[in-house]
């Protein structure tokens, strides 16, 4: 009888610890996904810019077949506030270029200017491809620093 307690103790206890081990693989392979791809808050928040973005480039695309000058400032503006916190992003890859994606930055920056300053003196055409420019900068960024 007391052997058949300590035995059962002893099972116990070992399917204790392995249960705890197991949480504990769990727990850390959870940490590993989010190290990667939710990081840290300035990840969560580099990852709604983007989303802001896409809707961004819609409505700029949309605004500049119309002639609306007005929603293309508008929403250009939501894109330039933005702009420090893209140059001071954390790329997915290729870490150690952080200084050319700032550039990247800084040019799509300046293209983004020359779409809203085209557009309010009327030159849609001229708005047009300073926001195609925008927009390959969008891919080129991204093909060397997003997975
Ligand atoms: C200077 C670099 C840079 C520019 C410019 C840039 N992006 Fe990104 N983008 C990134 C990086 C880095 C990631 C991956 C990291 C992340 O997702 O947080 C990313 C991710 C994304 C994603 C994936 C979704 C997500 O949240 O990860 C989308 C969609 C996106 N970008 C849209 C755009 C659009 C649209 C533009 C242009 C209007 C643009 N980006 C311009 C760097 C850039």
């Amino acid at each position: 009888m007391r052997e058949f307690t300590c035995k059962n103790i002893a099972t116990a206890v070992i399917t204790g610890f392995l249960v705890f081990s197991v949480a504990e693989v769990v727990a850390a392979n959870e940490g590993m996904e989010h190290g990667s791809k939710h990081m840290s808050e300035a990840m969560a928040k580099q990852h709604h810019m983007m989303a802001m973005y896409v809707q961004a480039q819609v409505k700029i695309n949309d605004s500049l077949r119309k002639s609306d000058a007005r929603t293309v400032e508008a929403e250009a503006g939501k894109i330039l506030v933005t702009i420090p916190d893209l140059k001071a992003a954390k790329p997915h890859k290729n870490l150690t270029q952080r200084k050319a994606m700032r550039q990247i930055a800084v040019a799509f920056e300046a293209d983004i200017k020359m779409t809203v300053a085209a557009a309010n003196k009327g030159h849609f055409a001229r708005a047009k491809s300073a926001f195609a420019k925008a927009e390959a900068r969008c891919n080129q960024c991204h093909a060397k620093f997003r997975d």
